[in-house]
């Protein structure tokens, strides 16, 4: 790949490029790059690159004319060499928002060139004559756009096979797969009190992949929600998991049943900060039955760790819960799709979800459901200080799985 940058600052950008991991990749010729020089294209005799607006404001402009004659000039050298029309990127701060799948789509180009603004800007017609595209980094606003296309240059270089030492380097990391990266530790084992997850000592590859994927994905859930709705929605959840012969979903009927059912939901009360009484929960369970509601208990070895309700009337699912301890094991998609066979008189079933319970969200997302509407159930739950809880109503897409 070739990249070349032009701007007021081509040393700034050359001494990066030339340095560390990147320098040793151009030194081994795995990328070629060229910094140049909008000054040495003016044709006025003060070599001066800008001038005021039209129009009137502050600040200066860039002129076309300069920023036009080196991207000829770089055009020009990559036809001799051989090479495909470059793709032309302005960095400016209106431009489209920069991330990893943009870094992967640059990084396919065989020949890439990124125009760095200063001041107030650059004449619009050379961007109009000149840009295939123009790209922003982040919501601020840069004195210049050296630094962006370092960063563009940075994330779009270390995609060139051979950069990285190893080809999972980059494949594992962070938005590569759209999930933020697990935590890293090296040596010592404790430091200053703190010890290393002990999950990453026991030398089982498996069980530490298992780990790294579920930090990748809580991590993601809780910094990022976007980002993680995103990934659910293009990772559907594979197959019916199988049960394991040491768990069970019984309908719950008897009073130690009623009394698990109410303790799990308290728990996951006291998770959302509200405060809820066992006896209480039980209570409105049991008059819940009377609205046409089952509930089912799921255990692990004889010890309840999960709930669902199915209303036969409505066809609603309600109540799917999972106890902190026995999460991330597929318990939550048993219970969905259990409650699912359980309505099989209802085509379409449906859940009401609070839109910040992303463990849920997520879950209906990877396994086909989508959101239906916006609108509060008819009895509009309240949160402790008495405002309606607004919920979201999700069902399975016509074409989704499960
Ligand atoms: N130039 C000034 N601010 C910028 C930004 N946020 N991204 C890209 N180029 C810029």
């Amino acid at each position: 790949m070739r990249i070349d940058i032009v701007t007021l600052f081509p040393e700034l950008c050359d001494s990066f490029l030339h340095a560390s991991i990147l320098g040793r990749a151009a030194a081994k010729g795995l990328f070629e790059a060229h910094c140049h020089q909008i000054r040495d294209y003016t044709t006025n005799k003060q070599r001066q690159t800008d001038d005021y607006p039209y129009g009137g404001g502050c600040g200066m402009v860039l002129y076309a004319q300069p920023i036009a004659d080196c991207l000829r000039e770089v055009q020009r050298q990559c036809a001799a060499q051989g090479r495909a029309k470059p793709h032309i990127v302005f960095m400016t701060a209106a431009g489209q928002p920069y991330n990893e799948e943009k870094a992967r789509q640059l990084a396919a180009c065989d020949s890439l060139v990124l125009v760095c603004g200063h001041y107030e800007g650059i004449d619009e017609r050379v961007i109009e004559a000149f840009g295939d595209e123009e790209i922003s980094i982040g919501d601020y606003v840069l004195t210049g756009g050296e630094l962006a296309s370092l960063v563009v240059a940075d994330s779009v270089l270390r995609l060139q096979p051979g950069v990285l030492a190893e080809a999972q380097g980059y494949q594992e990391e962070s938005y590569w797969d759209g999930l933020i990266e697990y935590p890293q530790y090296t040596r010592p084992e404790v430091w200053e009190g703190r010890a290393v997850p002990p999950v990453l000592l026991t030398g089982d590859h498996n069980k530490i992949a298992d780990w790294r994927g579920r930090q990748s994905r809580a991590r993601t859930r809780l910094r990022r929600p976007d980002l993680y709705e995103q990934w659910c929605l293009t990772h559907p959840l594979a197959g019916a998991p199988r049960w394991k012969r040491s768990e069970s979903a019984t309908l719950v009927r008897t009073d130690s049943q009623w009394q698990a059912a109410a303790q799990l939901l308290a728990g996951w009360e006291g998770e959302q900060g509200r405060t809820a009484d066992p006896a209480a929960l039980r209570q409105q369970l049991e008059a819940s039955r009377r609205q046409g509601w089952a509930y089912y208990l799921h255990s692990t070895a004889h010890q309840p760790d999960g709930l669902v309700g199915v209303c036969h009337k409505t066809g609603e699912i309600g109540r799917l819960l999972v106890a902190p301890e026995a999460r991330d094991v597929g318990i939550g998609q048993k219970l969905l799709e259990f409650a699912r066979k359980k309505l099989a008189e209802h085509p379409r079933p449906y859940l009401w979800v609070e839109p910040h319970n992303l463990g849920a969200v997520g879950l209906l997302l990877r396994m086909g459901y989508r959101l239906q509407s916006a609108e509060s159930p008819e009895t509009v739950p309240t949160g402790s200080d008495g405002t309606p809880l607004a919920k979201y109503r999700y069902t399975p897409s016509e074409t989704g799985q499960s």
